[in-house]
This record gives C-alpha cells, structure tokens and sequence, in this order.
C-alpha cells in the first residue's frame, strides 16, 4: 500500500489513508529527533560544527502524490481535529473524577473527625462521591472503548508520562507499581503503618520513597485545594457548581506544576520538607539511632569575645536587677542596701564565671529521624526493617499504634503528639528457602501484625509466546518498562532492523523475567519447563534486575556497535561471579534465541559445580557486528506495542463521508463513468475491509456465473 503511485481521482481506502498516516507519523518523528539534536549543536561552537560528519541515513518520506491526495488531506484534518477534540472530552471527564475524589477525602476527613476515629466511615455524603466517581470511570471507559482517536490520544500521553517518569529517575507507572504505591498511601492515610516486602531490586526502596513523597504531596495540595475553594466561593457566593467545577481544575492544575516545579528546580529549604526521612537498617541500629542520639559536647568558654564584654553584661544585669527591686531597696537603710548590693554584685560574676569556665563535657540529645517525623508530621522510611534487632525494634510499638493528632510514648523522651501526615513505611527483603540474604531475619509475628504487609516483586511479563501472539499487551509491564528506556523524549524509537529488533527485545524481557522467577523460587507455579540437565534448580546471586536490564540496554546502546547477545555478555553475563547461576542463565539465554551459533557462538550447558564461563570458550570466530539500517517507530507504534490495537475503525466518520460527498457533487461535471467509479469507491470506504472483500468476491461469482 504505502508506495503506491496515486491515480489522479483516486480515492483510497480507509486502510490506505491509516497506513500513510502511520507513515507520515515516522518521518516526523525522525525529523524532529534531527531538529533537536540541532539546536544543540548551535551552542557547540565552530570547531565542532565546522567537521561534525554524519552517518547518512535516507530520510524516508511519503511519496508526494500520496501527500497531496485530496481524501487524504482530509483525512489528516480530521484525524487532527477529532484527536484534540477527544483529548478534551477526557480531560474534563478526568477533571470531574479529580473533583468528585477531592470532594470524597474532604467528607471522609469530616466524618473521621466527627467520629473521633482512624477509620473513614461511610455515610451518605460519601457513598455519594464514591458512586459519582465510579460512574465517570465507567464513562471513561466507554469513550476509549468506541473512539480510535479517543484511545490514542489516552495512550500517547501515557506514553510520554512514562518518559518523564523515566527522566526525572522515577519508577515508570505500569500498572503492577501504581498499584503498589496507592496501597502504600492509602494505608498511610488511614494511620496504618507499611511494610513492603519483596525480592532484591523489585525496587521496595524506591517505591517506599515515591509513596511518601506523594502522601506528602497529595495532602498538602488536599489542603491547600479546600482553603483555596473555599476563598473563591466566599469571594463569589453566587457561583454555581459548574464554575467551581472549572475552578477545580484551575487550581489543581496550579498545584501540581508547582509541586512539579519545586521538585525539579526548587531550593533545598523548599524540596526538604516534602522529602521522607529515612533510615537504613542494620543488624547494629540501636534504639538511640532512630529516636535521639546522646552525643557529647563541650561548653563555651572565655576564648571569644572580650574580657570588658563580659563584664559590661553583668554590669547591664546588675542594674537591672536594681531597677526591678527598686521598691525593697528603697525600705531598707543604706548599710543593708549595700551589703545586699555587694552580695548581688558577687553572685553575678560568679554565675558568669560557672557558666563560661566549665570546661567539662556536657551530654547533648539530638533528635532522630524517627522521633522529627513523628514530631513535624513527616513520613520515614526504615529500609530493610527486618535486618534491626528484634529487641531494639519493640520501641517502636507504641508510635505503631497510634495515629495521628494522639499521642504516643518514646522511652527517654517522653510522651509526644504525633503530627498529621506522619507515617511509616518499612522495607524487607524476601528470603525464600533458596535465597536468603545475610542478617535478615523474619520479623516476629505480633510486630509485624501491625503493618499492613504488602508484597513488591518485579513487574509482570508474560514468558511464552511471541510478540506477535500476544493479545493482552497490557501484561507485559516490563517490556513497557524496556520499550520506555529506549524512546526518545517525544515517545519514538530508532533501532537497527526494527521487526526483529522488536522481537529480540521481547524474548530479552521473557528471559528476565524467567530468571526473576527461578530467583524468587516461583518457576514451578510460571511454567518454566524444567530442563533435565539442570538439577536443583536455583539462583544464588544472580537475577536479570530492572537495573541489571537497563544496564544491558545501556551497554546496547540502540545497537551501536553490537547486537543484543553481545550487550547481554558484556553487560551482565560476563560479571556473574557464582558459576552455577552463570551457567544457568547462559542455558537460558540460549533458549530465548540468544547466542546463536549462526552468528559464532557456541554455548554447551555445564554441570553444577562446573568453573565459570569465559568469553573464548564461547565464540567460535571473533566477534564482528554489521550493523542493519536503523529504522524509526512513531509513538504511535510504541502506543500500539505497549498497549494493544486499540478500537478499529469500522465506518468512515460520518463528518468525513459529508466532506467527501461533498467534493463528489463538485467533480460531478467530469465523465459519467468516472463518478460511477468515485460513487462506488466511497461507498466501498464506509466498510471494513473485510466487508470489502466479502462484497468483491460475492461480486467475482456473479461475473463468472454470467
Ligand atoms: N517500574 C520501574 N521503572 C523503572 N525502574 C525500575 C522499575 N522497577 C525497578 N526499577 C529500577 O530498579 C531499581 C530497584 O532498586 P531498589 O529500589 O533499590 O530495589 P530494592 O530496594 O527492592 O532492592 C530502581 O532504582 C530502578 O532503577
Ligand atoms: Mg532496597
């Protein structure tokens, strides 16, 4: 189809039309890479500019003709037209949720306090929100469901969220992580403290720290939202729900970015206080390092300052205290006035003297981390909880407990009210049978009964079939996760030989994915077949992390210079240190398609117990890359990889067959036989494809019946 020379009157199919515009949406995006690589090379000065060489690569384009075809430029328009259009039907729709949701925690909040309780309660105010809000979910849904352009618009912006989630270091948001975070705040919200619980580098510490710094956002914008609404409206008494409505969202909008903001650009004082506080557990973390350091300090002494200051200060002392015992003074005869007036005199100097010259220790307590949350209503972090002493961990039971505005025991402090937005979130790693991490050590059953226990592990992916079997796109999270690493700010990706590409990097998130399993000891309930050869199958030290597979990505790098086989060596393979683990994920490897012996490789599968592998023995020949044309997926292919078709068109647009009717009726002067032929064709457009096919062929057995 694409390539196809035009006839002139040539009216295209809506497939056609769908396939240029996919085209067109790749050459853009390859254009735009080049434009903002090139604003960059500007302020690169003249050497570099002067011999900066290419690599040339075609920029492919859609041939001219097809550009310039009249339905298609129509097409174009409306495409356009209706996506924007959709894009703000969402937003209003989102808006109202955010709305209903911001209504929803105002009267939980109000019915809590009301009730003197932790719990929200439900009373007919809040079953009203609740039911408001599921019903805009519901219409939502509905508009992505039917609206193509609807669908795309939703997802792009998806996409590029991702992409900023990517840039600013955050987790990316699939759905296994939002999930999890919204578990560890809404927990938070109801005083009840976390533990999240998992296999190493799931990425518990960094979710613990995302949860917390948005539990302290949300409620503060929560907060600043209601006293800002409130103002409006007292400023506006006769406004309708509408326009707060509309206010809402001005306002939201305001808060986000400035949180936005701060966090990105703002100064220490202001991202400070947003920021969790955070401990790293150790086997040797003692009570003092959570709650209050004694620490020793030395007093001050005569060395600053001069000795006529000094003096001057009790001078200045002296005749205030006069001043003040002026009266009593005054009753007395002057032998006794003086002698008092001495006695004062001395007492002074002396209390100088003992208060500058005690040049002794003195025991000095400073707060911890756990006891300023506690007191400024702050959430912390104990990372890795379980590896704490049981019995220095019983101090925390009392805070445990409580909830926010009551007031909690601190041995060797005393009591003290915990602050609103206050909350604990401890992290632990999972030990299984096979994997057991050193000094962890299971937290004892009535402390942990405490916590709302959630468990973290690696995001979901599907481990059999190809990417073109795949019909539910939503379940491979992690090759979200890859397929975001690899894209470039405005949501397109360059890689060397796409389809196959495409394909490797999926069978690479299959791959990691097996070995997540074997480490977390899960492989019998996944499928993974067990291999013969293999016994006792188990992973040490060893696992294809989301941080191990960025940094094979890294190593990648697009493809550069070697191919994923290489980079999965180099960038992983070559530096696991224990031999069975190694060999395990080789044989593996192996089994995805990777180190194929077409391409040099030869991998044999060793006995447990074997030595590790090294480079040699496993190329036949050296190791030369040729690296294939790189080619350019739009955001919308990623859109559509990540997430799945989407709704298909199944009629022309009503808007679109008017603007073409339209343009029959003005060519309609040309020959007869040629609007037969327009007439038809149009009316072919306002049908599936196959519903095409199904009236072609009908027709061909007609002809041949004749
Ligand atoms: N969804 C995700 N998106 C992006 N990066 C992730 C994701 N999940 C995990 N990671 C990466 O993995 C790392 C996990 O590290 P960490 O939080 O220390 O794990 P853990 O505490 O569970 O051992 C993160 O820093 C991040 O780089
Ligand atoms: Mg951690």
């Amino acid at each position: 189809m694409v390539g196809k020379v035009p006839r002139e009157n040539y009216i295209p199919t809506i497939e056609e039309m769908e396939d240029w515009y996919k085209e067109d949406l790749r050459v853009k995006a390859l254009n735009s890479l080049e434009d903002e690589n090139n604003k960059k090379v500007e302020d690169q000065g003249d050497f570099f500019r002067a011999f900066r060489r290419l690599d040339k690569r075609k920029i492919r384009s859609i041939s001219g003709t097809e550009k310039n075809d009249f339905y298609y430029q129509r097409y174009v328009d409306y495409i356009e037209k209706e996506t924007a259009e959709k894009g703000r039907e969402i937003e209003a729709i989102e808006n109202l949720i955010a709305y209903e949701r911001f209504f929803l925690n105002w009267e939980r909040r109000v019915n809590r306090e009301g009730n003197n309780s932790r719990h929200y309660g439900s009373n007919s105010a809040t079953r009203y929100r609740v039911d408001a809000i599921r019903r805009l979910e519901q219409e939502l849904e509905r508009i992505l469901k039917e609206s193509k352009e609807a669908w795309e618009f939703y997802y792009k912006r998806q996409l590029i969220e991702d992409i900023e989630d990517k840039k600013r270091q955050r987790l990316i948001n699939v759905p296994y992580v939002a999930e999890a975070k919204r578990k560890v705040i809404d927990s938070l919200n109801l005083g009840v403290p976390v533990y999240i619980v998992g296999h190493l580098g799931s990425g518990k510490t960094q979710l613990a720290t995302e949860a917390a710094l948005d539990f302290t956002i949300e409620n503060r914008i929560q907060e600043e939202l209601e006293k800002k609404m409130n103002d409006w409206f007292s400023l506006n008494p006769n406004a309708e729900e509408k326009d707060a409505v509309e206010k809402f969202k001005e306002f939201s909008e305001e808060r986000k970015q400035y949180y936005k903001d701060v966090l990105m650009n703002g100064r220490k004082e202001e991202i400070e206080p947003l920021q969790p506080l955070f401990i790293s557990g150790s086997h040797n973390l003692t009570y003092e390092d959570m709650f209050v350091e004694k620490t020793l300090s030395l007093n001050h002494s005569f060395s600053q300052g001069s000795f006529a200051d000094y003096l001057n200060m009790i001078i200045e002392d002296f005749y205030n205290w006069m001043d003040e015992h002026k009266e009593k003074l005054d009753a007395m005869t002057n032998e006794e006035q003086l002698q008092l007036k001495i006695q004062i005199w001395k007492s002074f100097s002396d209390l100088l003297v003992a208060s500058n010259s005690a040049f002794g220790t003195e025991i000095k307590k400073i707060e911890r981390e756990i006891l300023t949350a506690v007191k400024e209503g702050r959430p912390v972090i104990v990372d890795e909880l379980n590896t704490i002493a049981m019995q220095n961990l019983i101090g925390l039971n009392d805070i445990l407990q409580r909830h926010a505005g009551s007031t909690a025991y601190i041995t060797g402090v005393g009591p003290v009210m915990i602050k609103p937005g206050f909350g604990f979130i401890g992290t632990g790693n999972l030990s299984t049978e096979m994997v057991n991490y050193e000094g962890t050590n299971e937290l004892n059953p009535a402390f942990k009964s405490r916590f709302v226990t959630i468990e973290y592990n690696y995001v979901p992916q599907s481990i059999t079939g190809s990417l073109e079997d795949q019909e539910l796109r939503g379940k491979n999270q992690l090759f979200r996760v890859i397929l975001t690493g690899l894209a470039d700010q405005n949501g397109n990706i360059h890689i060397p030989d796409s389809k196959r590409t495409l394909e490797e990097l999926f069978r690479f998130s299959q791959l990691c994915r097996v070995t997540q399993n074997v480490f977390m000891g899960k492989w019998k309930d996944e499928g993974v077949q067990r291999e013969s050869s293999i016994e006792n199958l188990e992973l040490r030290e060893a696992v294809l992390s989301v941080r191990n597979i960025l940094h094979v990505l890294d190593n990648w790098n697009q493809g550069e210079d070697k191919d994923l086989s290489k980079a999965l060596w180099d960038g992983f393979i070559s530096s696991i240190t224990y031999a069975d683990d190694q060999n395990y994920i080789l044989s593996q490897a192996v089994r995805f398609g990777f180190f194929p012996a077409s391409e040099g490789w030869d991998v044999e599968t060793k006995a447990v117990g074997e030595a590790t592998t090294i480079y040699e023995e496993i190329r036949t020949r050296p190791y030369k890359y040729v690296r294939p044309e790189i080619e350019t997926l739009s955001y919308l292919d990623i859109v559509h990889l990540i997430f799945g078709e989407g709704p298909g068109r199944k009629n022309l647009p009503e808007e679109l067959i008017e603007v073409f009717e339209a343009t029959i009726e003005d060519v309609s002067k040309i020959h007869s036989k040629k609007y037969q032929e327009l007439d038809q064709r149009l009316y072919h457009l306002e049908h599936s494809k196959k519903l095409l096919e199904y009236l072609e062929e009908n027709l061909e057995e007609n002809e041949e019946g004749i």
